[in-house]
């Protein structure tokens, strides 16, 4: 189908996918992707950190293990301008052009690992999330929720490389999804919270339905 011949969506339609590492979002923008694109849609698919050129190199900065000594403010900023630039750069025009934005992490992971993880102050998170994102939001926001621990044994069966957010203890993931869950809990319209758990194609037919209703 020639590039132009998608069915478009007046506005487009904005959807992030979050949880904590290893909750299987990534598996799901993939799956969401191909119906999509099979459906006639015009679909652009980005992650966070990284997704144009420029968020890509800040995205090394970010998950390389050598940077032990980033402090959690300097790593907020980073986050933030990886945004800034990925908002500006793909989202926006995505939107405009009445395709589907789907975002392998958005402004909230700032608010949860930031924020709930290293401690920061949230106010002051949500205010920085609002310039980076230019003022937009999620239509929907599909958090893959999921004890820690689970996480943690799906991530120790892998025998890669693991990044610097990754190496982070237990309890500071614990944190992070007890945040996802309390922002969520805020905005209970924009939210759907998905037991990670569950086999992946049910996971998929739950968030094909819920998309369909967005259409
Ligand atoms: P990535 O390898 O993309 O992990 P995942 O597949 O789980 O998304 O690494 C992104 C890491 O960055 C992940 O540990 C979450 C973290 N992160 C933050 O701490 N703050 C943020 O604002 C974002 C977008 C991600």
């Amino acid at each position: 189908m020639a590039d132009l011949d998608y069915k478009k969506i007046s506005g487009g339609l904005f959807v992030s996918f979050e949880g904590i590492d290893y909750c299987g979002k990534s598996t799901q923008v993939r799956l969401l992707s191909s119906t999509l694109l099979r459906e006639g849609y015009g679909v652009v698919v980005v992650r966070e950190p990284g997704g144009t050129e420029i968020s890509e190199k800040i995205r090394d900065i970010l998950l390389d293990t050598a940077n032990k000594r980033l402090s959690a403010e300097a790593e907020l900023l980073l986050y933030e301008a990886s945004r800034a630039q990925l908002t500006r750069e793909l989202i926006i025009p995505g939107k405009q052009a009445g395709k589907v934005v789907l975002s392998d992490r958005y402004f909230d992971s700032s608010t949860a690992y930031q924020g709930y993880g290293r401690g920061l102050d949230i106010e002051s998170i949500k205010k920085m999330n609002l310039v980076a994102s230019a003022g937009i939001k999620p239509d929907v926001t599909f958090l893959f929720d999921l004890p820690a621990e689970t996480a943690q044994a799906r991530f120790s069966s892998v025998p890669l490389f693991k990044d610097r957010l990754e190496e982070e203890k237990i309890d500071f993931h614990r944190r992070v999804r007890n945040g996802f869950l309390e922002i969520a809990k805020s905005e209970p319209k924009r939210f759907k919270i998905i037991p990670a758990e569950d086999d992946i194609d049910s996971i998929s037919e739950r968030i094909c339905s819920e998309i369909q209703t967005l259409l």
